[in-house]
């Protein structure tokens, strides 16, 4: 391995890496090794990882167990077509569908989110013969023409050529930015499923062939459904003979909780799409579960899709360890346990600080949502047109103290790795306080 200097590893990024999603002078962090739950810079700084990354190392970095399944795997063989069966490929797609649970029958492997988004829009489509899908606006599926269009937030925008019809979004239940107040759960969800069946009739009940949705909105925010609307949703599915697409890549393998965010409402999904904490970045990974219905489809019609690397061997070797380590650290139950501390840190935040209008958290997935006045509920920045960099001015001195962490609009997400400790939190959320101390101060 050749071993630079920060400054050399910043040149060289400088002039021979694109990177995504940003314009303008691009300022990385030189990465310079990673441990549990921190990584350190090449100047010795440490930093909470209170994203992991992009909501993916969910059990943090090194992990022994998983290093030592890859390099086995390694041993074996790296890689063989996606037309081979080999144990770890056999073996992840079982654990799967078994912890997807219901109706669920097979596994199509991908290498990451967007093309697992990207296949189920093709079986979508095949299976209902229909052309048009509908997706939200406070969402993110992807980045490719597919998935990129079920995308409903502004990464959409460049994907949206003329050619790529039929994708129609609908208004999230985002209670806290609602024209209304509600009495109850039920009442937003009766609101906003009515609003979606009218825009379902009015785009033709047999136009459609799909509803994606995240169970629980992920980088737009945390935005947590109220109780029945998922459910509601599934009915909505059914009646019309739309296929229901959970997008679970973010929300999945324990980050709320439970293995998959739709199980907090008893639903079940036509497919569910995963990536992310499968394999917790180890490798790259990606793929959907399907349905007992969809797979027999299956049997006597061709599936026209396929990825060089999909189900690489490395990476399913590191699933199968990934999965083996959820069940014997207990990990979606500690969520669910260390989610009600995260809780409560977030809700004294919200006391504390003027510029936190809303707090929005389920396990171990939750954001704070910034405002001008907690009153009128005005975004500290407007929505798509953050030109003064203001958010961005927010998460440097996040990190500036240690604290990393990414965010949407006006959202600061906190997505820790399912392994950290109460105390560890405990200890970022100082610095997360200080840091709103400031915002309270000087952007409001
Ligand atoms: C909910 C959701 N779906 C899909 C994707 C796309 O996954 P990938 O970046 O692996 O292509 C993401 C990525 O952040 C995501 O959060």
């Amino acid at each position: 391995m050749p071993s630079l200097t920060k400054e050399e590893v910043l040149a060289l990024d400088k002039q021979y890496n694109q990177h995504p999603w940003l314009t303008g002078t691009v300022e990385p962090l030189a990465i310079a090794r990673a441990e549990g739950i921190y990584f350190w810079d090449y100047d010795g700084k440490r930093y909470f990882d209170m994203s992991c990354q992009l909501t993916c190392s969910n059990i943090g970095f090194g992990n022994e167990a998983v290093n030592n399944a890859i390099k086995a795997q390694l041993d074996r063989f790296a890689y063989v077509a996606p037309a081979h069966a080999f144990e770890a490929k056999s073996v992840l797609a079982k654990k799967l569908v078994e912890l997807a649970g219901g109706g669920m029958a097979k596994v199509f492997f991908t290498c990451g989110g967007s093309d697992a988004n990207e296949a189920a829009l093709n079986m979508a489509r095949t299976v209902t013969g229909r052309a048009k899908v509908l997706s939200r606006y406070r969402s993110y599926h992807g980045s490719t023409l597919g998935s990129g269009n079920i995308s409903g937030d502004p990464r959409r925008f460049s994907l949206e050529q003329p050619a790529a019809n039929g994708f129609l979004k609908f208004f999230d239940p985002y209670v806290y930015r609602s024209d209304r107040a509600f009495e109850s759960d039920a009442a937003a969800s009766a609101y906003y499923l009515g609003l979606l069946e009218s825009q379902i009739q009015y785009e033709g009940t047999d136009q459609i062939a799909a509803v994606f949705v995240e169970s629980v909105t992920g980088a737009n925010g945390v935005i947590v459904p109220p109780d029945g609307y998922l459910q509601g949703l599934r009915e909505l599915c059914t009646r019309y003979g739309i296929l229901l697409v959970c997008d679970e890549v973010m929300a999945g393998f324990g980050r709320t909780g439970k293995a998959f965010g739709f199980q907090h409402w008893g639903v079940e999904p036509d497919i569910i799409s995963f990536a992310k904490g499968v394999t917790c970045g180890y490798v790259q990974l990606g793929g959907i579960i399907i349905s007992r219905q969809i797979a027999d489809f299956y049997k006597d019609h061709l599936f026209q899709f396929g990825l060089t690397y999909s189900g690489h061997a490395l990476a399913c070797a590191a699933g199968v360890a990934c999965l083996e380590l959820y069940e014997r650290e207990n990990l979606f139950e500690r969520v669910a346990s260390l989610g009600k501390v995260l809780g409560e840190l977030l809700e004294e935040q919200k006391v504390k600080h003027a510029c936190v209008g809303d707090v929005r958290y389920i396990g171990l997935f939750s954001a704070l949502e910034l405002v001008k006045s907690k009153e009128t509920k005005e975004p500290l920045v407007p929505y798509a047109k953050d030109a003064e960099g203001v958010m961005k001015r927010i998460f440097g001195l996040l990190r500036e103290r240690g604290f990393s962490t990414y965010g949407r609009e006006n959202n600061i997400n906190v997505t820790p790795p399912l392994t950290i400790t109460e105390q560890e939190l405990r200890e970022a959320f100082v610095i997360l306080d200080e840091v709103l101390t400031i915002v309270d101060k000087t952007f409001i």
